[in-house]
């Protein structure tokens, strides 16, 4: 595959194979993602690769259990909806029970932390496609990222006082039958174009 299609071809993979993913595999993913631009050149991203099988239970548990704690409402974001609902009835895993989860994190008070940090994410995306590795965007731990509990552990694992999470991805091999992610695109019926000339 080309850049081009590497990038057209991108899905989200929601079931992962019980398997580790390769470390070299692993390290390009996180070069990629090092290698993203972002505003300032500031290279303010923080990385954290969580392979640890005990940590991302707890990691599940904790975020199901602040999700049930939150009531649903008029206008909430319909994802927001969905984690709560099901944290509610207790069947919820935010990571899918992948086998690595990367999780992005970046000053609070930069202006760029977000933009910064979906650059980082997609570039690990793509990179994860051109390794017929799947992979999916993880919004939870940003919804949490105020969270005592989950701050407290973040800080554990090296986040700043300064820093907070504003992303993370679900890395794994796709349980499809092949064990190649799926990669027919979903057609586009938004993000429209305006062409001016
Ligand atoms: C900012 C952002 C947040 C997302 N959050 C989640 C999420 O928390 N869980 C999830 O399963 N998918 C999440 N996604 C994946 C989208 O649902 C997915 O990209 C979209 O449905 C299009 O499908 P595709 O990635 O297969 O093209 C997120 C994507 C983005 C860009």
């Amino acid at each position: 595959m080309n850049a081009y299609e590497t990038i057209i071809t991108r899905r989200s993979t929601r079931k992962f194979r019980n398997r580790e993913v390769d470390e070299k595999l692993t390290d390009l993913i996180i070069e990629a993602g090092r290698h993203a631009p972002s505003g300032g050149n500031s290279q303010s991203s923080h990385f954290f690769v969580i392979t640890n099988r005990e940590l991302l239970e707890k990691l599940a548990l904790m975020v199901s259990e602040a999700f049930r704690k939150m009531e649903v409402h008029e206008g909430m974001y319909r994802s927001l909806v969905t984690s709560i609902t099901r944290s509610k009835q207790g069947n919820y895993i935010f990571h899918y029970g992948c086998p690595m989860l990367i999780v992005v994190a970046n000053k609070k008070d930069y202006g760029n932390n977000i933009a910064d940090c979906a650059c980082a994410l997609e570039n690990m995306m793509i990179a994860a496609n051109s390794l017929d590795l799947g992979t999916c965007w993880i919004n939870q731990l940003k919804w949490l990222n105020k969270d005592e509990g989950l701050l407290e552990l973040f800080k554990n694992l090296g986040l700043g006082e300064e820093e907070r999470i504003y992303g993370a991805l679900a890395v794994g091999y796709p349980d499809t039958e092949d064990g190649l992610p799926v990669r027919t695109p979903l057609p586009r019926t938004g993000n429209k174009v305006e062409y001016i000339k």
